[in-house]
């Protein structure tokens, strides 16, 4: 069970003291957006390479992004613990995860609220980390749609038969009063953005969120 908190709520005029913030997270989870794929644009690379260097929590890149088959090897180069591309942006996306582990990062394949598992079992051999979009993406601080909660079950049920190793993360409207349902789906990473940095304590915020979700 792993809390990755979301640094979109986050102070990006202070991006190294609010990674510092939480000594405790597992991951930090980084949104980089085009305004293609999503209607937001946030950051890119030179922002997760200078993450990088003032953190040694590691970075969780979440790329929602037109083309993550040209830019997600990059993300993984420079040091990107995990790099996650989206099934309905890749267009080649068995080589680029194949890239993204090449390069010693976990690769991550993350899936819209209305984009179905099924089709996907395929790709299970391919990737460390399923995501679970439990918000459209594109903005922190969304509503928590409940209907993703059988697509998490169905997950949880193709990664046991596959094996169990990979990890199921879900992202969007994560909170005190969504967490346990998303955790008792088979969820078992965490993204958080305006439950942890929208709080006065951050870390604070991630251990009520991991004994919430360990519960
Ligand atoms: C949304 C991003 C999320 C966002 C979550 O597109 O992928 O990571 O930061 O923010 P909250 O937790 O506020 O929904
Ligand atoms: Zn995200």
């Amino acid at each position: 069970m792993q809390i990755s908190p979301s640094i979109l709520s986050a102070d990006f005029a202070r991006l190294a003291d609010e990674a510092a913030a939480v000594p405790n997270a597992d991951w930090l989870h980084v949104d980089v957006m085009d305004n293609h794929f999503v209607p937001n644009l946030t950051l890119g690379l030179p922002i997760v390479e200078a993450l990088l260097k003032a953190t040694s929590t590691p970075i969780d890149c979440h790329l929602m992004i037109e083309d993550p088959d040209r830019w997600a090897p990059a993300y993984a180069e420079a040091g990107a613990g995990s790099v996650t591309i989206h099934a309905e942006a890749a267009k080649a996306p068995v080589r680029t995860l194949r890239q993204i582990r090449g390069l010693g990062a976990r690769a991550g394949f993350a899936l819209n609220p209305a984009t179905d598992v099924a089709p996907y079992e395929g790709l299970l051999g391919e990737i460390d980390m399923l995501l679970l979009m439990t918000v459209e993406p594109g903005f922190g601080g969304q509503r928590f749609l409940d209907m993703v909660l059988p697509k998490i079950r169905r997950a949880r049920a193709l990664i046991e038969r596959h094996g169990g190793e990979i990890w199921l993360q879900v992202d969007g409207g994560v909170a005190a009063d969504t967490i346990e349902r998303c955790a008792e789906a088979g969820a078992d990473v965490f993204v958080a953005g305006s439950a942890v940095y929208g709080t006065g304590d951050p870390a604070r915020a991630i251990s009520d969120l991991r004994a919430l979700a360990s519960a």
